[in-house]
């Protein structure tokens, strides 16, 4: 069983929409039992507000026919770093919000998700930029990028 945490700063705009990206990437490809998939966030202000799925990720999962289920932003803990293989972040910032929280990347967990592409790059937040389609597209791209590294 593998075990995939995406992370980014709020839980609601770039991590939800890769969790289900690659979960729908799985299962296509038959491969859905293998994996554990979720996704958390770095800062804690949204699970106080039992924030759920931003509407701009939700237009874009349906618009694509991605399945997916409700999701509340939950901030990664320390536990989760002995509990999932990989750690994705989004960006830069997610990398040193995670460590801040999980403690020193000893077991080498801990990447960006682009990090698996050929261009390795930060996933700019659609919070900020309101660009939601450039989010999914390199989302896409690092998801494909991320499952034939894993070459399962
Ligand atoms: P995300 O975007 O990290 O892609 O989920 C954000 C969502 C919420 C906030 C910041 C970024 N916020 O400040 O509440």
């Amino acid at each position: 069983m593998i075990k995939v945490l995406f992370v980014c700063l709020g839980n609601i705009c770039r991590s939800p929409m890769a969790q289900f990206v690659f979960q729908q990437m799985v299962e296509e490809q038959g491969l859905a039992d293998e994996f554990i998939i979720d996704s958390a966030a770095t800062e804690k202000y949204n699970e106080m507000c039992h924030a759920g799925i931003h509407h701009g990720t939700k237009k874009i999962l349906i618009d694509k026919k991605i399945p997916f289920t409700e999701h509340y932003s939950r901030c990664i803990r320390p536990e989760d770093y002995v509990r999932y293989d990989y750690i994705l972040a989004m960006d830069d910032a997610n990398v040193t919000d995670i460590q801040t929280i999980v403690g020193f990347d000893t077991e080498g967990r801990i990447f960006r998700l682009l990090d698996f592409t050929d261009s390795p790059r930060n996933i700019r937040d659609p919070w900020y930029t309101g660009n939601f389609d450039e989010t999914y597209q390199d989302i896409v791209e690092g998801c494909k990028r991320f499952l034939e590294y894993l070459d399962v």
